[in-house]
This record gives C-alpha cells, sequence and structure tokens, in this order.
C-alpha cells in the first residue's frame, strides 16, 4: 500500500488539474471533470484505507496524564489523527485582530437572546412584517437562539455609553455564532458566523464608516478593492446601505463582479435612545456580516455546508 504522505501528495497535485479545465473545450468539459472526479474518489478511497490500516498496525500506547515532553515522538498515525482549530475560528480571529488594530474593543456575543434584544431594541415595530424576515428558532420557553450579532448592539451600547460622557467614543466588535430556519443548500446555513461592528461619537459620520469598512476588507484579502453601496433596509439603521465589494480578479473576480458583503447605515435615533444615549448629541453606525462568506471567497469555496459537516478531508485541508 502507497504511504499515507505519498496519496496526501497525489491528491494535492490532482487538485491543481482541476484549474485546468478552463484551458479545456466546453465540449470535452464534462468528460476531463468526470475522469478527475473519478481519480479523485479512487485517491480518498485509498488514503481512508491507509489510515484505517495504520490504526490497525502502530497503535502506540499514548500517555495523555504525562507531562508533555514524554509523548514528544508522537509518530506520524497520532498527528495524522490530531484534531485542528476549525477555519472559521481561525479566520474569525483573523477579523477580529483586523478590527482590533483598529483600536475596537471585543464583546462576545451569546447563543440564547430574547425578544427584546431581538426585535424591540433594534427598533422593529411590535407586528411589523420585517420580524418575518428572520427566521428564528425559538425554544419552548420563547426565547431566541439569535439570528444575527446585532442582538448585542443594546447590550454594547449601555455597557459603553460612559464613554460618551467622559468625551471618548464607542467602537467594539462582537463576533457571534447565529442561527436561522433556512432551507439548507450551498449557499444557506441554519448556524453560521457573523462580526457586528458599533461606533458611536459626536460626530461620526457615514464616511467614517465607509472608510473603516473599506480598511477592514482590504486587510483581509490584502489588496486595494472597489467598494459599492446600494440602499437596504434594516430597522435599526436610517439610512441603510449594503456594502459590497468588487470581486478580487485574484480570487476568480470579472470586473463589475460585486459581491454583498455586509448591511449597515447610521444608528436610528430610537436605538441609541433605548439605551440611554442622547441621540441629539451623539451619532453611530453599525454593520453586521456572515464571516462564513467571507472565507469562502478568500478560499474559493463553493459550498457553505463544508463548514458544519466535520468532514474531515475537508478541515485537513485547512491545518
Ligand atoms: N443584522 C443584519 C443582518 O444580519 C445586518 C446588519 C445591518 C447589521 C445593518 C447592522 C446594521 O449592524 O447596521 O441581516
Amino acid at each position: 500500500m502507497e504511504e499515507l504522505s505519498e496519496l496526501k501528495l497525489k491528491l494535492k497535485n490532482l487538485n491543481a488539474e482541476y484549474a485546468r479545465i478552463r484551458e479545456i473545450a466546453p465540449e470535452k468539459r464534462g468528460e476531463f471533470g468526470r475522469e478527475l472526479n473519478a481519480k479523485k474518489m479512487a485517491i480518498l478511497e485509498q488514503i481512508r484505507l491507509a489510515e484505517e490500516a495504520a490504526m490497525d498496525v502502530e497503535v502506540l500506547p499514548l500517555d495523555i496524564t504525562a507531562p508533555c515532553a514524554a509523548n514528544e515522538k508522537m509518530p506520524e498515525l497520532y498527528s495524522c489523527l490530531m484534531g485542528s482549530r476549525h477555519p472559521l475560528m481561525v479566520e474569525m480571529d483573523r477579523v477580529v485582530e483586523i478590527y482590533q488594530l483598529m483600536g475596537f474593543d471585543v464583546v462576545e456575543s451569546r447563543q440564547l437572546d430574547d425578544e427584546y434584544h431581538m426585535f424591540d431594541s433594534l427598533n422593529f415595530a411590535k407586528e411589523h412584517p420585517a420580524r418575518d424576515g428572520y427566521d428564528t428558532f425559538r425554544t419552548e420557553e420563547g426565547l431566541i437562539p439569535p439570528a444575527h450579532t446585532s442582538t448585542m448592539q443594546h447590550r454594547v451600547l449601555k455597557m459603553y455609553k460612559d464613554r460618551l460622557a467622559r468625551g471618548e467614543d464607542i467602537a467594539v466588535v462582537v463576533p457571534g455564532r447565529v442561527y436561522r430556519n433556512e432551507d439548507v443548500n450551498a449557499t444557506h446555513e441554519h448556524t453560521f458566523y457573523q462580526c457586528e461592528g458599533v461606533y458611536v461619537s459626536e460626530s461620526c459620520t457615514m464616511g467614517d464608516m465607509l472608510g473603516i469598512l473599506r480598511e477592514f476588507f482590504e486587510k483581509y484579502y490584502e489588496q486595494k478593492l472597489n467598494i459599492r453601496t446600494q440602499p437596504g433596509y434594516f430597522p435599526f439603521t436610517e439610512p441603510s446601505l449594503e456594502f459590497m465589494i468588487e470581486k478580487p480578479k485574484t480570487l476568480g473576480g470579472k470586473k463589475g463582479d460585486y459581491l454583498e458583503m455586509l448591511g449597515c447605515g447610521m444608528i436610528h435615533p430610537n436605538v441609541l435612545k433605548m439605551a440611554g444615549i442622547d441621540p441629539t448629541k451623539s451619532h453611530g453606525f453599525a454593520w453586521g456580516g456572515g464571516i462564513d462568506r467571507l472565507v469562502m471567497l478568500r478560499y474559493g469555496l463553493n459550498d457553505m455546508r463544508y463548514f458544519e459537516s466535520g468532514n474531515l478531508n475537508f478541515l485537513r485541508e485547512f491545518k
């Protein structure tokens, strides 16, 4: 049986072959793709068998209670079985770090929230159809696994409002896991991640917001980007915008290929008021967008379902 490392190398080389599809005449692409897929399936099966065989033969004692140096010569077997951080968590750290370097504080979101933080404190009128736009789950007690990280806005504003009295600004990002009652497909998941941003000061403007967002995306994708906005609607911002970036050439984009990355806008005066902030003295902006989509674009992934799948072949590609 071939060595595991050789098989993995073969898989890597084969993956590179897929890029050649563009050079193949369109009528031959189907056959080309089918052949590659068949080869890939065969290699994956060999890898699975090799891993199984390795487990059968080479089970060496590993003393998990021993001091760390005792198991230092961990055989390849263990290193291939050893877990790693989930790619989304690694990327989330990058996202948060970019904002931290711009001076933002970080507050973690929560996994169970209530009607008040999900809707009322965000200026959703009672019975307003905008509430239906968020396909929320509910527990039997009526609690809500948050459908967006905006549920944290009210808390963040209250937590930080003393800063305004001292003449300082509020600048906070909120990473978190969110849940929606979605029909799951390649671009929709019931569980995904978002990062929210909240900024309040005496005199901030929409221009400041666009500057921060441009800076964030250019840092994240490590290149200059074209950006664009279009009007949006969110009850908690007025005006509301959808923020788009032109898909970079290096990531397979063509000119004019704009992707919507997040929702944003100037915080609605009612939202500030409910948190005890005087909207005639302070202004703010906020934004929120999905992390999964950000990461998919960075790595050229075409199916969001990989993230929650626990598929080891997928996860190992990020090791
Ligand atoms: N929470 C919105 C969503 O998930 C996105 C959003 C829009 C967040 C505007 C904001 C905002 O903070 O100001 O659809």
